[in-house]
């Protein structure tokens, strides 16, 4: 399945191509991973996460350059609810609307499934990602204290936020 989506953000008007992420895409998704998150999943969970029926991967290609990945999400199927487990969205590619139009893409699915909401957990200290959750919508629902390693002995909070659907 793929669909191109017109999106703005950054000054520059991009439009992904966004498609069901398979295990062909496992290469691909471990660099993503790799380059974009300072605690990046592991290629097995990634892996794990690519042919397990609960989760559904999402990434966002290049227009005009379909191999080229810039980013991806993890949907996960709760009984009741959804939750986003993962967003990453490749340094250069960054404040172009990859990570919204994801988003989008993942509140369809979940809203498919007739989930009640779409939940997810953030570091206290992921400023770009608790920004983009508040423009798309999610709203705190509490914090979970010294949740996260945060390096050097330390640890910070978790946010848990949600967005009904
Ligand atoms: C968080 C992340 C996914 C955002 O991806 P992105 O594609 O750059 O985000 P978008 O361009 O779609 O931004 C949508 C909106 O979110 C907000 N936002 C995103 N990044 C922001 C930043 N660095 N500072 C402030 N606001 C930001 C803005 O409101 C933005 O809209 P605007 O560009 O029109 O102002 C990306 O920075 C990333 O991959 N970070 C590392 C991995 C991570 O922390 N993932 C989330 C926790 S698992």
């Amino acid at each position: 399945m793929a669909n191109g989506l017109a999106v703005a953000g950054g000054g520059r008007v991009v439009t992904p191509v966004l498609e069901r992420l398979t295990p062909a895409a496992l290469e691909a998704l471990v660099a993503v991973e790799r380059a974009g998150q300072a605690h990046p999943w592991s290629e097995a969970a990634l892996a794990e996460a690519l042919t397990s029926p609960a989760y559904e991967l999402w990434g966002a290609y290049a227009p005009g350059a379909p191999a080229e990945l810039l980013g991806h999400a993890a949907l996960y199927r709760l009984p009741f609810e959804a939750e986003l487990q993962a967003i990453t969205v490749a340094p250069g590619a960054r404040r172009r609307g990859i990570a919204r139009c994801l988003l989008e893409r993942l509140l369809a699915r979940a809203a498919a499934w007739r989930s009640e909401r779409l939940l997810l957990e953030v570091r206290a200290s992921n400023a770009a990602a608790l920004a983009l959750y508040a423009a798309m919508g999610f709203r705190e629902d509490g914090r979970r204290p010294n949740y996260y390693p945060a390096g050097a002995g330390r640890r910070e909070a978790a946010v848990l936020m949600s967005r009904p659907l």
